[in-house]
């Protein structure tokens, strides 16, 4: 059995490999004078874990053609883990005639792997589209772990749509968790309120999502923490896209802490020993 990333995962797969013991395959890639990907294994193997994300759009084709390679390198067996799972918040029409994101990405990856795992899907609702090969690993334990390392106070969730996993967050670190009201006015402009009986001031607060993708969300819920009193504010977040760069979060918050979904100078968390106990579950190891 290999384990094999893809161009954007070289990183995690490592460490991955690392911690279930399974050698990384030896992949060539390299990009044609239009930009065109190629891909090739250096050896055969019967059995493949491909580590891929489905963002960028790019590495859903690196996906692609690393699973067609990895089939005519003789693997019988391939299996996926899908660290980021981009697409996933498009997971129903909202407006009449849209295309879902999430199924039609779901269906590509469906008929290619035998079992499809992804860390904390953006929603319950996209996993649907995985079907029966889908799993899904939940990575709020690691950012509880770390939220109690780093001594915080409170754990606080910028809106309702996080807060369960917010208050798994809160369980393992063993803080109060609360949730702020968010209402979203453009895909990159969020309003956030604290309710007024929240005790924020003097309070080290631990800020945690699933996603920081333009950095709206984060920015906007540490202006208003700040602004109650709050004495310090860390980020805790499972994915972290940064859209635009990160030099916007200085002055903003203390610190960042992301996981190593999508790997970036944020992602000192890493979810590779989750996903091997999860492998070697499944595989049966
Ligand atoms: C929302 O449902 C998610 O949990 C995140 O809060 C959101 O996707 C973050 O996006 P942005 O960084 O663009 O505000």
């Amino acid at each position: 059995m290999r384990i094999v990333p893809t161009s954007y995962t070289e990183g995690l797969t490592s460490k991955l490999s690392s911690a279930i013991q399974i050698p990384m395959a030896r992949v060539t890639r390299r990009r044609f004078a239009d930009g065109e990907l190629y891909v090739k294994m250096e050896e055969q193997f019967s059995e493949a874990i491909l580590v891929g994300n489905t963002y960028p759009d790019q590495s859903i084709i690196d996906i692609l053609l690393t699973h067609d390679a990895i089939k005519n390198a003789g693997a019988k067996r391939q299996i996926l883990v899908v660290p980021y799972f981009g697409y996933a918040r498009q997971d129903s029409m909202f407006q009449p005639y849209e295309a879902i994101s999430a199924k039609v990405i779901s269906e590509l990856l469906y008929s290619r792997f035998e079992k499809i795992f992804v860390v904390n899907m953006h929603s319950p609702e996209g996993l649907v589209f995985l079907k029966d090969k889908g799993a899904e690993i939940r990575a709020e334990s690691i950012l509880g772990e770390q939220v109690k390392k780093d001594e915080n106070d409170l754990v606080v969730s910028p809106d309702g749509g996080f807060m369960e996993e917010a208050k798994n967050v809160g369980r393992v670190s063993g803080l109060e968790t609360i949730a702020l009201m968010k209402t979203r006015i453009s895909d990159t402009k969020v309003k956030i309120e604290v309710p007024d009986d929240f005790q924020i001031k003097g309070k080290k607060v631990a800020l945690v999502d699933d996603l920081i993708s333009t950095g709206g969300t984060v920015l906007e819920a540490s202006k208003i923490l700040k602004e109650k009193g709050a004495s310090k504010i860390n980020v805790y977040c499972v994915h972290g896209l940064f859209v635009g760069g990160t030099s916007k979060y200085t002055g903003f918050v203390d610190e960042i802490i992301t996981t190593d979904t999508i790997e970036g100078p944020f992602s000192k968390m890493s979810v590779s020993n989750l996903v091997s106990s999860k492998l070697r579950e499944y595989l049966l190891l």
